[in-house]
């Protein structure tokens, strides 16, 4: 993204200031307690999860996450929300994992970040908020076979998790969005965008222009089409994450919530059979690859909460998977369910950029040039104004549908999950905004980011061995279904026909070079082929499913053919949500720790 800034020290807090519920980092003083849940991963859907199982005093709960705390003297770029984009790759914030080659993309090795911190990968992410489609959520149920994820029985969880305030600079928020549409009382918070720029209504301009980009005035409601004002996980000037606004204050609230972190989850181990069932109450766990493993069993409920990548990992690591793949790296298989890791989805995305004619745009912090990232620190330091206390990526999101009448659409068929749902997204950002090319040392630019919301390519999660501590292969298959390069070609071309708009007359000065071949479909091809990468919304690799020989778990989220473990996190969606994934991941852990309590 954009060079390491040198960060002065500005957050100097300990993880919880006084808490009632015990938090541990090292695993032997566990020994002998006993949990009612335990949960693993207190990422984004686990905290939920756990917090939310933690209201009931009578129960005990105990999350466990493999990586490190959120606060401390280095914590600047998780908590500062412009530097949510250099929050990851390579930073002691993330797992590190790189995918393997990816053939549509030259044979590229792709950074696949991570959150390897408490709040998981809601604490690096770039806080963009999308609820995504009313489709996405009824498809969902009617392959789960559980009405309950529909959109209209889960909206009031949406407005369990949200508590939307003011945008930072204290901007009038008039017909920027639906206020009936959002939450008020929950504890994750949301905002519209707190710091305004030059571009913001030329894209207003823009939709007024050309029919084929309409104003949508939110696309939380259901209705994502057209472009909206964007709304991100921000309170005040920090980052909002599923550690800040669940876990913290469950622990500071809850006497039998107790949090063990630095410390990995290896496996889950058989306690016993019932009903000819194997039970997995048992949870394996160590701090590092030669540190002792140590165990705990559950009483009434494993959740695995860790990620789409972490999930189908230990899933494996404990015999459940593959049987024939598990021999391959000497695990003893225990229970044979094939679509473990298996039906990744993620979004492929591509920049693309224009030079423009101002001096008014983020680029100098973009490459962090001393004397504006000293003057915007200076600022957020003084009183939390300015363009670090606000995202960076957009102020506006969009997403489209290809025409009706695409010929994509007749000859590969239409992977969206209904009408409202969308097949690409815009976004604009307001400098050279980049997840893959090299940053121009000079220069003010416009970007627009294509995503392919709705990919038809399925990769893989597989083991490397059978060390815990071994990252498994992850191969997204990123491009590799014609029909997802053929959608990003009709993406690009979009944003072209965007920026070609009047509203940019005196503005957009001349493509940039790197794009200067993408006046074909061949040449956009290559462009793609150069320059796409992710932007990293693993799910699906422990999907939901009603039909007993398919998926991995059943419409409450069980795993099949075990008792004992649910799932409850990225991997167990059916399909990909077309639209930015915590807020939809948010939401179905708040209703999946309702199902637990019932089940109970
Ligand atoms: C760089 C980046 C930018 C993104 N930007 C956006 C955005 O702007 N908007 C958006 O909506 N989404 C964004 N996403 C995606 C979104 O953040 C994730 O899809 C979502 O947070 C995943 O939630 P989860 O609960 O499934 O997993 P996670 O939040 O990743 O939680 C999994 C947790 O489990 C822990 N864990 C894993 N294995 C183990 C183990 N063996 N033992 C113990 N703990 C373990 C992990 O450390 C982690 O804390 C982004 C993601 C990244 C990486
Ligand atoms: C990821 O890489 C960074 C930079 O090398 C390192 O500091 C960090 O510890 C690594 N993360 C893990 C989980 O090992
Ligand atoms: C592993 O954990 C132990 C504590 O259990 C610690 O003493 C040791 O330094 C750790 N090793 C590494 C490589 O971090
Ligand atoms: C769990 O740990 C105990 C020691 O605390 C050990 O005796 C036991 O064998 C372990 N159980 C399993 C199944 O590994
Ligand atoms: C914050 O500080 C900056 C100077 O660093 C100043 O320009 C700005 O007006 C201040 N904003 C508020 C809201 O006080
Ligand atoms: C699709 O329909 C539009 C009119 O709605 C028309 O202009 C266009 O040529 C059609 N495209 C194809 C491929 O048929
Ligand atoms: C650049 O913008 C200024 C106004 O800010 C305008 O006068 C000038 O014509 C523009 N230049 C180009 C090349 O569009």
């Amino acid at each position: 993204m954009f060079p390491a800034c040198s960060l002065s020290l500005f957050v100097l807090a300990t993880l919880a200031s006084s808490t009632l519920g015990a938090i541990f980092q090292d695993p032997s003083e566990l020994k002998g307690t006993q949990y009612d849940y335990i949960v693993v991963g207190a990422g984004t859907a686990g905290n939920v999860v756990a917090a939310r199982l933690a209201e009931d005093s009578k129960k005990k709960v105990l999350v466990i996450e493999a990586g490190r705390s959120n606060t401390g003297f280095d914590s600047d770029l998780i908590t500062i929300p412009f530097f949510g984009p250099i929050a990851s790759p390579a930073t002691t914030f993330d797992w590190n994992y790189t995918t393997t080659p990816q053939a549509a993309l030259n044979n590229q090795l792709i950074a696949y970040p991570r959150g390897y911190v408490l709040g998981g990968s809601s604490s690096i992410n770039y806080m963009v908020y999308t609820r995504c489609a009313s489709d996405d959520y009824d498809r969902f149920a009617s392959v789960a076979g559980d009405d309950g994820w529909s959109w209209n029985k889960i909206l009031p969880y949406a407005f369990k998790n949200e508590k939307h305030v003011p945008p930072n600079d204290g901007h009038d928020e008039t017909g920027e969005y639906d206020p009936t549409l959002h939450g008020t009382k929950g504890p994750l918070l949301t905002s519209l965008p707190g710091f305004l720029t030059d571009i913001d209504n030329r894209v207003l301009a823009t939709t007024k222009e050309l029919p084929e980009f309409p104003f949508n005035l939110d696309y939380n409601s259901g209705n994502p089409l057209g472009v909206s004002w964007m709304h991100s996980t921000i309170g005040g000037a920090l980052r909002s994450s599923s550690a800040t606004a669940y876990l913290t204050p469950a622990l500071s609230a809850h006497s039998n919530l107790d949090l063990l972190y630095n410390t990995q989850v290896t496996k889950l181990i058989k306690t016993g059979d019932s009903g000819g069932l194997p039970v997995f109450l048992g949870v394996e766990f160590s701090r590092n690859a030669t540190s002792p493993r140590h165990n705990l069993t559950a009483k009434a409920e494993v959740i695995l909460s860790a990620g789409a990548i972490g999930t189908p990992q230990i899933l494996m690591l404990s015999g459940i998977g593959d049987a024939a793949e598990l021999h391959s790296v000497g695990i003893t298989p225990l229970v044979d369910l094939p679509e473990v890791g298996k039906n990744l989805q993620d979004h492929p995305l591509v920049p693309i950029q224009w030079t423009v004619n101002s001096t008014n745009t983020m680029d100098p912090l973009l490459r962090n040039d001393p004397a504006a990232m000293s003057a915007a620190r200076q600022q957020y330091d003084a009183n939390q104004s300015g363009r670090l206390a606000a995202n960076g990526v957009s102020n506006h999101m969009s997403f489209f549908r290809l025409p009706a009448n695409s010929s994509l659409l007749s000859k590969y068929g239409d992977p969206t999950a209904g009408p409202k749902s969308p097949h690409f997204e815009l976004a604009f950002g307001n400098g050279f905004f980049t997840t893959s090319q090299p940053i121009p040392s000079s220069g003010s630019y416009i970007s627009i980011i294509n995503v392919v919301v709705a990919p038809q390519s399925r990769g893989s999660i597989t083991l490397a061995s059978s060390n815990p501590f071994d990252h498994p292969i992850i191969d997204p298959k990123l491009l590799d279904h014609d029909y997802d390069m053929a959608a990003m070609v009709e993406s690009v071309k979009a944003a072209k026909r965007f920026a070609g708009a009047h509203a940019w007359d005196g503005y957009i000065t001349a493509p940039y070079t790197d794009s200067a071949g993408t006046t074909t479909d061949q040449g956009i091809v290559d462009y793609v082929r150069k320059w796409g990468t992710t932007i990293k919304h693993p799910f699906s690799t422990a999907a939901a499913n009603k039909d007993p020989s398919k998926g991995v778990v059943d419409g409450k989220l069980l795993v099949k053919n075990v008792k004992g473990v649910r799932v409850v996190d990225a991997s167990v969606f059916p399909f990909i949500p077309a639209g930015h994934p915590q807020a939809p991941i948010f939401i179905i852990a708040e209703r999946a720790a309702d199902v637990i309590k019932a089940a109970h």
